[in-house]
C-alpha cells in the first residue's frame, strides 16, 4: 500500500475527537491497544493493580509460577524497540516470559528490512504475520497509534500494539507502573486522591511526565506542581488537559527548593537532550536548582515518595537511595509485574489469575 495514501488517512484519523480515536484501541469494551494515557480510567487502573498484587502473590510459590507459566504459552510476543532501552525492554521481556510467552525482537532497525527501504507500516505488519502481540519503541512520535491504527483498520490480523514509548509523545505503560507506585505507596496513607504530585526535569520532551500526567484525571482533589526552568516548562497541550479535567497545576520556574516542602511524591527526569536540535544545546540552560539533593530532603515531607522512571544522571543524589522514601528502585520492579498483568489483561485471562 502506498505510504503517503496511509499518511493522508491516518492524519484524519488524527484529527478525530479522542474518544473515536480511542474507541479504535477498544474491542468489547476493553481496552485491546495501549496506546495512550488517556485510555485508562479508574476502574482499569484499579483493575490493574489488584491483578498486579494476585500476580506477584502467585509467582511467590513454584507451584504458582508453573501456573503462570502456562496461562500464555500460546501466543508470541515481538519486542521491535528502535530506541535505546534497558527498563522498558527488559521488564516486558520478563513480563512475556513470566505467562509463558515466546518472544522475539528487533532492538537495531540496520538489521531489518528497514535499510532496504520499507515502510513502517510494511514492517509492522511483517511483524504481526508471525506473532500475536507487538510490544514496541519507536524514536518517531505516535509511531504506536499509527501501528495499532494501521492493523485495526487495514489488516486481517489485527494483533495488539502495546506503546512502550513513542517519540516526545507518550510512555503509557510507564504512567501505568508509576500510578501503582503511587497507590502501593500511599496505600495505608489514604490512597493517592488528595495528594500533591510534583514533576521536575525536562517536562517539554519527557513523555513519562506527559503520560502520568493525563492519569491525573481519574484522581479526586489531586493538585500538580511543574518544576523546570522555562525552557523545560510542561506543554501547552498538557495544561490544556487538566484545565479540561478540573486539575489544579502550578508552574515553578526558578528552584525546585521552593515547591518541595508542598510535595507528596516528588518524580524527578532527566534531560532528553538526545532531542536537542543542536547537540548540547540543552547544556547551555542552567538546571543545577532542579536537582534533588540528599540535603534537601528535610524540607520532603516524611511521607513523601521520591520517583524517577530513570535513567538518572545526576539530577538525584545518590545518598537518597537509602532513604525509606526513595522509591524509584521498587518502581522499576514494578514495571515487569505490572506489564505482566497489562499483558494478561490484553488476551482476557486476568480471571483465571484472580481465581488462582
Ligand atoms: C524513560 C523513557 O525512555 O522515556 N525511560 C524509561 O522508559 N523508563 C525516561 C528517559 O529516558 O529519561
Amino acid at each position: 500500500m502506498c505510504t503517503s495514501y496511509l499518511d493522508d488517512k491516518f492524519v484524519t484519523f488524527r484529527n478525530l475527537p479522542m474518544e473515536q480515536r480511542i474507541s479504535c484501541f477498544t474491542k468489547r469494551g476493553r481496552v485491546f491497544d495501549m496506546i495512550m494515557s488517556q485510555q485508562m480510567d479508574r476502574q482499569f487502573i484499579d483493575d490493574i493493580y489488584h491483578l498486579t498484587n494476585k500476580l506477584r502473590h502467585i509467582s511467590k510459590s513454584k507451584a504458582g509460577y508453573m501456573f503462570l507459566q502456562n496461562i500464555l504459552a500460546h501466543k508470541r510476543a515481538m519486542l521491535y524497540f528502535n530506541q535505546p532501552s534497558s527498563r522498558t525492554f527488559l521488564s516486558f521481556h520478563n513480563a512475556c516470559h513470566i505467562l509463558g510467552m515466546k518472544t522475539s525482537e528487533i532492538r537495531d532497525p540496520a538489521l531489518s528490512s528497514e535499510v532496504k527501504g520499507e515502510s513502517d507500516d510494511d514492517g509492522l505488519r511483517t511483524f504481526s504475520s508471525y506473532t500475536d502481540l507487538i510490544i514496541m519503541r519507536h524514536s518517531k512520535s505516535h509511531m504506536a497509534e499509527r501501528a495499532a491504527w494501521l492493523l485495526n483498520t487495514f489488516s486481517n490480523r489485527p494483533i495488539p500494539i502495546i506503546n512502550g514509548g513513542s517519540g516526545q509523545d507518550q510512555h503509557p505503560t510507564q504512567s501505568l507502573l508509576d500510578i501503582y507506585t503511587l497507590q502501593r505507596s500511599f496505600n495505608n496513607k489514604g490512597g493517592f486522591d488528595g495528594k500533591t504530585l510534583l514533576m521536575c526535569g525536562d517536562l517539554k520532551r519527557g513523555r513519562t511526565v506527559r503520560s502520568l500526567s493525563f492519569l491525573m484525571r481519574n484522581f479526586s482533589d489531586v493538585k500538580v506542581i511543574y518544576a523546570a526552568p522555562k525552557a523545560f516548562q510542561i506543554r501547552e497541550d498538557v495544561l490544556e488537559a487538566l484545565e479540561s479535567y478540573g486539575v489544579p497545576y502550578t508552574i515553578e520556574t526558578e528552584s525546585l527548593q521552593k515547591v518541595l516542602p508542598l510535595a507528596d511524591a516528588i518524580y524527578m527526569t532527566r534531560i532528553q537532550d538526545e532531542h536537542d536540535r543542536d547537540h548540547g544545546d540543552s547544556g547551555k540552560i542552567d538546571i543545577s536548582k532542579f536537582k534533588l539533593k540528599a540535603s534537601d530532603m528535610v524540607n520532603v515531607k516524611p511521607t513523601a515518595a521520591i520517583m524517577h522512571p530513570f535513567p538518572r544522571r545526576d539530577e538525584v543524589d545518590v545518598e537518597i537511595d537509602v532513604d525509606p522514601r526513595a522509591m524509584y528502585w521498587r518502581q522499576e520492579r514494578n514495571g515487569m509485574w505490572t506489564r505482566a498483568a497489562l499483558i494478561s489483561y490484553i488476551f482476557g485471562v486476568e480471571h483465571e489469575i484472580l481465581n488462582y
